[in-house]
């Protein structure tokens, strides 16, 4: 099982407190039945640069290792990644490739929860045709209800990768909008969106219980496809 975005990694973003909380969140995962978990902290772009964003990450990372391997604790295999916020500050960025999840040129691009406009979408068109790189929607789920009709369909129109939270399965209003996207082939991957332990946890297990029990295994394995396919495993 794959686990397309997760924030376990400590003192970092608005997820793990400490690294006891990330080995907790990463030992839920591995019983949840995760073998990779892509590690996707937020990015600003009008906060840091990529590569101060980087060396924080990345220097976390090892160091969770170190202690899982310390503490015996069998963990999934780490990507790295970034959630990265769509801000027109993206223009800015020379190298998108650092912003990629690691060795591959797919980035999980995130947008805000109001407030969208044709700029923002421009932004998102400035990424995939100028950058050439493989656009993964976080959560899009979270987005409808919020946002004018017209712009969701904008977005999906553009033929990207859309990721769902799988804690958005166990919603009983949110359900029966996300398997018709996985029916029409309009969302791909699932992530925990996993920020602690209790109120924003990991509920990989019970997210594709859902899709097994409304859609069927055939989904679970174009899921695992799908991700492999933009994880380059
Ligand atoms: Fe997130």
């Amino acid at each position: 099982m794959v686990d397309f975005h997760s924030h376990f990694l400590f003192d970092i973003d608005d997820g793990a407190k400490d690294i006891e909380m990330s080995l907790a969140m990463l030992n839920m995962s591995t019983k949840q039945g995760v073998t990779t978990i892509v590690s996707t902290p937020h990015y600003y772009a009008d906060a840091a640069k990529p590569h101060v964003a980087i060396a924080a990450r990345d220097e976390n990372i090892e160091e969770l290792i170190a202690y899982a391997k310390q503490e015996n604790i069998i963990i999934p295999e780490i990507k790295r990644g970034f959630e990265v916020r769509v801000k027109k500050h993206l223009y800015e960025i020379e190298d998108f490739s650092e912003l990629c999840i690691e060795n591959t040129k797919t980035i999980l691009l995130e947008m805000p929860l109001k407030e969208w406009d044709e700029e923002l979408l421009d932004v998102i068109e400035f990424v995939k045709t100028e950058k050439r790189l493989d656009i993964v929607i976080a959560h899009f789920e979270r987005y409808v209800d919020r946002i004018p009709n017209d712009l969701l369909l904008k977005l999906l129109e553009k033929n990207l990768y859309i990721q769902i939270n799988a804690g958005s399965l166990v919603k009983r209003d949110k359900l029966d909008f996300i398997c018709e996207l996985f029916r029409n082939g309009m969302a791909h991957v699932i992530g925990s969106d996993a920020h602690n332990m209790n109120s924003r946890c990991s509920l990989m297990d019970i997210g594709y219980a859902y899709i097994r029990r409304n859609l069927g295994q055939e989904y679970i394995d174009k899921i695992e496809a799908n991700a492999k396919k933009l994880l380059n495993l």
